[in-house]
């Protein structure tokens, strides 16, 4: 538990949530959040005062941080121009947005469908990839989220899926990782090259003109920050040109400079074969209005040029989320917000997490690219005992978590990781502080 809030006004708050908000992956009765105030750049205030170093970045968003004042500004001034219009009409910011994105794939990539997040995205896609090849199935990676919605959460491999598997149509594979290869490997090129190998052993049993996708994360995120390794990504959009079957990245997590590139897939794919549609939301936008879309390559959306799409959303291209897209793309250019993310990612923050390994007696594992991170926790380092079971969490990590926000550091802990995915322009100084932070806990 978190102390309660000592400001009246912050308890006030405190106890209406706890009345009447019903949150999410939690149970109810155990929910005990942190009641903010104010946030701003890489920090958050509590109605307290007390200031937290945002090592997370919410659920992985916060692209540019918080309040950023352009971002605010172009929010600010769409609502004055236009606040809502309908999916039947054209708009500026709808059709501004469009282009930006668009423009980020060169000549590939022509056209976005608008969802409100990851979730539809993903369902988008599928449906877009059912219907371009006339097939069903979905692979998607055993580690591994993509939203909770219908098909969505059911392509998810994680423990979330469980409670939700009612729709048909989905297998899943192992994807590459490393540390706890299902293939038995000891390096990485061994470990792409088997979960290459495997990839191809499941689209032959699950029968090649049955499998209409191949749905994947650049770098899974929320399953375990799995950075794929070299080949890899190559080798599934070979695959997929081989048997005919639509390579859908998702890049909800990993897009918009989170790796260090624009988009994960460009570390390993050639831009003239990217993946068919890449499916993006959080970042896109930094998250300031929920906003999501699949981009699509050409030949998928001139199949739609003569034919139906049966699918849609209310607020598809919503003016005031759509403002936020341009705004935010300028922003990351503007600031070299990419180009942060790689250097913090390559001179700062992985070098110190490797450190931190060195000394530490529970962290097993640090991998990561850019500003996406995370540390796998042990009980013991020879056995990889991990210090929460799958899925779960256990009172080493409760603890853990406990004292890293008490001592001002946000992070977002799943399973036996604490994940680091800062916003893009934190400093090395803010960098070295969540360091010293995590050594303390974690290497005392
Ligand atoms: C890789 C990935 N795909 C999809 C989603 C779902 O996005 P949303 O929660 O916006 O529906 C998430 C959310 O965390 C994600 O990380």
């Amino acid at each position: 538990m978190s102390p309660a809030p000592a400001d009246a006004n912050g308890r006030r708050i405190y106890d209406l949530d706890h009345a009447h908000v019903f949150n999410s992956w939690a149970v109810q009765g155990a929910w005990d959040p942190i009641v903010i105030e104010r946030a701003e750049g890489c920090s958050l205030w509590d109605c307290d005062g007390k200031e937290y170093l945002d090592f997370a970045s919410q659920q992985v968003f916060t692209n540019v941080g918080y309040q950023h004042p352009k971002l605010v500004a172009s929010i600010q001034a769409q609502a004055a121009e236009m606040s809502v219009m309908g999916v039947n009409f054209a708009n500026r910011a709808r059709s501004e947005a469009a282009e930006a994105l668009t423009s980020l794939f060169g000549e590939t990539h022509q056209k976005v469908f608008f969802t409100n997040g990851g979730a539809d995205a993903n369902e988008n896609a599928i449906r877009m990839a059912r219907l371009f090849t006339g097939r069903r199935k979905v692979l998607s990676a055993y580690r591994s989220y993509h939203g909770n919605t219908g098909a969505a959460i059911v392509a998810t491999g994680d423990q979330r899926r469980w409670p939700n598997e009612y729709a048909d149509g989905h297998a899943h594979f192992f994807g590459p990782y490393l540390y706890r290869s299902e293939f038995g490997s000891t390096t990485a090129e061994e470990e792409s090259a088997r979960a290459l190998a495997h990839m191809r052993h499941v689209i032959e049993l699950e029968g090649p003109p049955t499998i209409a996708a191949i749905l994947l994360e650049s770098v899974v995120g929320a399953a375990g920050v799995l950075v794929p390794p070299p080949g890899y990504l190559r080798g599934v959009r070979a695959l997929c040109d081989e048997f005919g079957i639509v390579y859908i990245a998702d890049e909800v997590m990993s897009g918009f400079g989170r790796t260090g590139l624009m988009f994960g897939f460009e570390h390993d794919l050639d831009a003239s074969n990217p993946p068919d549609l890449i499916t993006v939301a959080k970042g896109i936008n930094s998250g300031y209005v929920p906003i999501g879309g699949v981009i699509i390559s050409n030949p998928i959306a001139d199949f739609f040029d003569d034919k139906f799409y049966p699918g849609g959303l209310t607020y598809s291209g919503h003016p005031l989320a759509c403002g936020s897209i341009s705004a935010n793309l300028e922003i990351i250019r503007d600031e070299g917000l990419v180009d942060n993310a790689a250097a913090i990612g390559s001179d700062v923050l992985g070098p110190g997490l490797h450190q931190l390994a060195a000394s530490s007696e529970i962290v097993g594992d640090v991998r990561g690219i850019g500003l996406f991170w995370a540390i796998e926790l042990v009980r013991d380092k020879a056995t990889k005992e991990p210090l929460a079971s799958y899925g779960a969490s256990s009172p080493e990590m409760a603890q853990i978590t406990r004292a890293l926000t008490a001592a001002g550091l946000l992070t977002l802990p799943i399973g036996n990781r604490i994940h680091l995915s800062p916003p893009l322009p934190v400093t090395p100084t803010q960098t070295a502080q969540a360091l010293h932070t995590l050594t303390m806990v974690l290497a005392p």
